[in-house]
This record gives C-alpha cells, structure tokens and sequence, in this order.
C-alpha cells in the first residue's frame, strides 16, 4: 500500500464550529476506509490573542508542533499550510477568504459561502487569478448519503424530479438564548438570520437534486420569497419560506418546482421526534425522503407500488473503545462516532493531490447560484445588512 499524502491544515478562528471541524479532521481517515490521503494540522489562529489558538490547539489534541497564532495575518503567510479553513462568521468570510486567496492559500470557507453574490464572484475570480483551490464547505453535500440520494435519482427509480420540499428549522427560543441579540444567529452586523445560516441548507438540498444534476440549460431558477423579520434586531429574519421553479423540457419531466424553508421560531420535527422527514424528493414512481437536513443518517424510499425501504447511514469514527468524542454545540454523539466534517476535508485534499481547484459535489458557479438566490429573497424582502459586511471593498477592517 503507498504512503498516505498528508495535507497540512490553518484553521482560522477557535469557535464552535472550528472545534467540531478540527476533531473530526484528526480522526484517521481509515476509520472511513480512506487510505490516499490523510489530515494534519500545523496551525490555528484566533482573531482574539495568541493563547486562544493554543488553548483551542490542545483543546483539539493537534499535534504540538502546530503553529498558535494571536492573528489571521500570521496563519495565512504560514508557509507550512496547504489549505485555510474559514470558520469565522459568515460577514467575515469575505475578507477572511480574500486574505487567505491573496496569500495564495487554498480555502475552505464555511456557510454560507458569503453575504452576498458579488463577494462570492469575487472571491472565485482572485482563486481563479491564483490558481488555487476554494470551496464551500457545505458538508452534507459530502456525505456518502448524499451521494447515494443522487445516485438513485439518475437511476430513475422514483422517475422525474417533480417536486422537492426541504426545512431546516430549529426552534432555538431567540429571545432566550440570544437575549443580548449579539450573537451571530440575530445579529445583523454578523449577517444573523435563519435565510444565510439555515435556508442555506434547505436551498442545498434542493440544489442538489434540481440544479446539480440537471443540464445547464435548466439551472436557471425563477424565484419567490418570503422572510419575517426577528424583532428584537430588526435586521435579521427569523422565517425564511422560498418558491423555486426550475424550467424544464417536457422530455425530461416539465417544469420542476422546489419549496424551501428555514426558521428559528419553529422545529421542523417538534420535540426532536424522529420520524418527520425534513426533505423530500419527489417523483413520478415515488419519493425519498431524509429526517435531518444537516447530518442525515437515515434514508427512506417510498415507490407509489408500496414499496418502503429505509437504510441507515451511520457516521464513521474512531469507533467504541476508543474514548474519541465529538458533536456540536455542547452536543456529544455516542462514542468514537464522528460529526462528519470529514468527507468534505477528504474532497478538499483529493482535490489538492488530483490538482483540482474546485469540489466535486458543489462547484463554484453552484454556490454563486445559490447566494444569487438568497440575495433575491433579501431585496424581495428589504433585508440588507450594514454596508461594512456587504462591501466587496478589500480589505476592510470588521
Ligand atoms: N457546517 C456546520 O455544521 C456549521 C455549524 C455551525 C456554524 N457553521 C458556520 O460556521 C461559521 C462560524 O459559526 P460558529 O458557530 O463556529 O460561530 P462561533 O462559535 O461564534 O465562532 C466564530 C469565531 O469566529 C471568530 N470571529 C472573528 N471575528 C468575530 C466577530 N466579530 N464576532 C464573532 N466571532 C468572530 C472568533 O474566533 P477567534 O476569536 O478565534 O478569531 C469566533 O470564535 C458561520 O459561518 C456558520 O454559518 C457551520
């Protein structure tokens, strides 16, 4: 068997996400049956001093030979890293991405992508300038599910996509938890909102069956939109509800229509109840459907004949035994199973070893056609946030 090719990783900022990411990046990648490439982390960088990166290296049990560093400046000429993950606020992504892409450092920049569609075209052209690698780190677009999920649609067994309808919402009780209305979810300075946070994963689900896997002449959406606004902070939505029509020949179906929604108000399943599919994909033969719109584990084909299939999809790890935990937000999977951040960092290092610059389940053009879409539902609905994080000006001091 060859050597494993070890990709060297800079995390940029030590928050939630970074250290979910990070543990499931150091899970050996043959728990996954990955033996190509392998993951290392020679830095980190918190916005907010130098002993904030090495708190959140050991906190991550990174090797302690990792670089700390107490600026995104230092991370970025790091000669060491191969590729920059971008884990801070999504108004912050722009210019953290740009930094990054002017070093010359390949990206991969969490959700969603940008503020708006401009800084995301920008962003694709300096990588393209610098030929180097960038991508969105939509993570369930990485899965093996959802891989599967494409799969069996081009496979015809449910026929023609007529229709997908796909939610991510979580009642997170705003006024209570986010009571000072400064954290990133309602905070406009921060781009807060269920639209760029949540909506973003229910537009993906339907991107990824309507747009991902139709040919270009159809991947032009028609749109309409709906938010409620978060009154405690006024500019952020708390309700995002979107109407998609995709136009298709009558040889391969018709028109396609797409319903997405996301809230913070209201659950998708209330009481965290199981057996509410959040997506649903629906044909002429039947339709699938998938009960977590973020991490789906469970899979479930219902054929207009009767036929009903449910398959598991478990998320690999260091596996019982182990003493490996990880989970998000205060939240730990069984042990030795892991978030399943992984897949998409395995995409992003065979792309670096395969010398592409894009991933394989979300291009660039995709993500743009994406954060054009929630930029329409933001001018349907008069929802701009303050001109410092909408700016495709670089760089700007945030
Ligand atoms: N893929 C997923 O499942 C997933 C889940 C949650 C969030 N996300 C995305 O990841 C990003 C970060 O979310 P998170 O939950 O990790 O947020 P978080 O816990 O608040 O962490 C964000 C980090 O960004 C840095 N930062 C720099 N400037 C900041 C500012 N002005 N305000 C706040 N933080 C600032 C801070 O790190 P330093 O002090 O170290 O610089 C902070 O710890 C968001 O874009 C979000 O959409 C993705």
């Amino acid at each position: 068997m060859s050597v494993p090719k070890t990709i060297h990783w800079g995390i940029l900022a030590t928050g939630e996400i970074a250290t979910t990411f990070t543990k499931d990046l150091l899970a050996s990648p043959t728990t996954r049956d990955v033996t190509a490439i392998t993951h290392t982390v020679v830095a980190a960088a918190s916005s907010s001093s130098k002993s904030r990166a090495e708190y959140f290296l050991r906190q991550c049990n990174c090797p302690s030979t990792a670089n700390a560093y107490g600026s995104y400046e230092e991370l970025v000429h790091d000669p060491d890293v191969d590729i920059v993950y971008i884990a801070t606020p999504h108004s912050h992504h722009y210019q953290n991405a740009m930094l990054a892409l002017e070093a010359g450092k390949n990206v991969l920049c969490e959700k969603a992508f940008t503020v708006n569609a401009a800084q995301a075209k920008k962003l694709v052209d300096k990588a393209r300038e610098k030929n180097v690698f960038l991508m969105e780190a939509v993570w369930t677009r990485y899965f093996p599910i959802c891989v599967y999920l494409r799969q069996v649609i081009e496979s015809g067994t449910i026929g023609p996509v007529a229709r997908v309808m796909a939610d991510l919402s979580v009642a997170l009780s705003p006024e209570k938890s986010f009571a000072d209305g400064k954290h990133r979810m309602v905070n406009p300075n921060l781009a807060g909102g269920a639209l760029l946070d949540l909506g973003v994963y229910s537009l993906n689900w339907i991107f990824q069956t309507l747009y991902y896997l139709q040919p270009p002449e159809t991947r032009k959406p028609q749109v309409i939109g709906a938010l409620k606004m978060y009154d405690a902070t006024g500019s952020a939505d708390e309700t995002a509800s979107i109407v998609l029509t995709f136009p298709r020949p009558q040889s391969a179906g018709g028109d396609a229509h797409a319903i997405a929604t996301a809230s913070m108000r209201v659950a998708t399943p209330p009481g965290d109840r199981e057996n509410i599919p959040c997506v649903r994909i629906q044909g002429l033969k039947g339709e699938i459907q998938i009960f977590n719109a973020v991490r789906p584990t469970r899979f479930r084909l219902v054929l207009v004949d009767g036929t009903v299939e449910d398959q598991a999809w478990p998320q690999p790890g260091p596996g019982e035994g182990s003493g490996w935990y990880n989970g998000f937000n205060g939240k730990k999977h069984a042990e030795g199973e892991g978030q399943g951040m992984f897949w998409e960092a395995d995409e992003a290092a065979f792309a670096l070893v395969e010398g592409r610059k894009e991933g394989r389940y979300l291009g660039l053009e995709e993500s743009i056609r994406i954060m054009e879409v929630m930029d329409e539902i933001r001018r349907q609905a008069g929802l701009r946030y303050p001109d410092k994080i909408e700016t495709t000006d670089f760089p700007v001091n945030l």
